[in-house]
């Protein structure tokens, strides 16, 4: 069996890297929904059909665990999933089945926080005066930013952190194409100065709060202010796979390091950009 590495498009081979380089002996497969990417601007029912009838094809060519190594998709259709589908596909496929999210991960790391610190928050935190509020900035897809995942999530563990999230549309769909550097520059510029003008000044902090974000992960770090801390997604879910690992061992993991990377698109070679970032060319076969 293998971990499934689901995303609409390439950003999800942002986590993938980072997955396939802690996990190297296990065996991975990865799908990119890219017959219907970029999901940003879809509807919430059309995004929990989509993820859904991606995690059954995952789960229907060998993973066992499947990790949603995208923002929007764990935002707004994993929590439906994990509830009325997962327990229906394990019986189905008569063995153990999961699906997570990255939104968890990410939220602990900005936080400095275990999730299970919700529960225990008004004893620990009990109304003290906050000395100073830093400003974490959300750059994610309009429907993550819609969601208000990051703002609530963030909200109920740190009340000293104010959370900002700026949608960027059109952008994860540009780095889909592989459009250039220049363009997208421009792009990530205008979020990072419209985001500036909201706050009324630059965040403290920064989530690159879509994985195809991470692919020009630089550009933004040079439109943000120099030694912006920047939340990276992909070592943060790492981390916490590793832990989930621990306490479940029940998946059966193969571990002949196997890579196969699926499109539900148009199968072949990915664009320059993707290389780039990839380090090598990268072709995917079809679903
Ligand atoms: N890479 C995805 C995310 O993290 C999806 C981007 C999109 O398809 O719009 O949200």
């Amino acid at each position: 069996m293998a971990i499934g590495v689901f995303d609409s498009g390439v950003g999800g081979l942002t986590v993938h890297r980072e997955l396939t380089r802690r996990f190297s002996q296990r065996d991975f497969i990865y799908l990119a929904d890219q017959a219907h990417a970029p999901y940003g601007g879809r509807g919430g029912e059309e995004i929990v059909d989509l993820t859904r009838a991606g995690c059954e094809r995952l789960f229907e060519v060998g993973a066992s665990v499947i990790v949603l190594a995208c923002n929007t998709a764990s935002a707004i259709a994993l929590r439906r999933l994990q509830q009325t589908w997962v327990p229906e596909a394990r019986a189905r496929h008569g063995r153990a089945v999961n699906v997570l999210g990255i939104i968890v991960p990410t939220i602990e790391a900005a936080t400095g926080l275990p999730w299970s610190f919700e529960a225990e928050r008004s004893e620990r935190f009990g109304g003290d005066k906050i000395e100073a509020l830093e400003i974490t900035g959300v750059f994610c897809t309009a429907a993550t930013a819609m969601s208000r995942v990051y703002e609530i999530e963030i909200d109920k563990r740190r009340e000293d952190l104010a959370v900002f999230s700026e949608p960027c549309p059109g952008l994860a769909g540009l780095i889909e194409l592989g459009a250039p550097a220049e363009e997208l520059t421009v792009v990530v510029r205008d979020h990072v100065d419209a985001l500036r003008r909201r706050i009324g000044r630059h965040p403290d902090k920064a989530i690159l709060g879509c994985t195809h974000y991470e692919i020009v992960a630089d550009i933004f770090a040079e439109a943000l202010p120099p030694g912006t801390p920047v939340i990276h997604q992909p070592s943060a879910v790492a981390d916490a796979l590793d832990r989930y690992f621990q306490r479940h061992p029940e998946y059966g993991l193969g571990d002949t390091g196997r890579r196969t990377f699926l499109t539900t698109g148009r199968p072949g070679a990915q664009s320059d950009l993707v290389a780039q970032f990839w380090g090598a060319p990268l072709t995917f076969d079809a679903a």
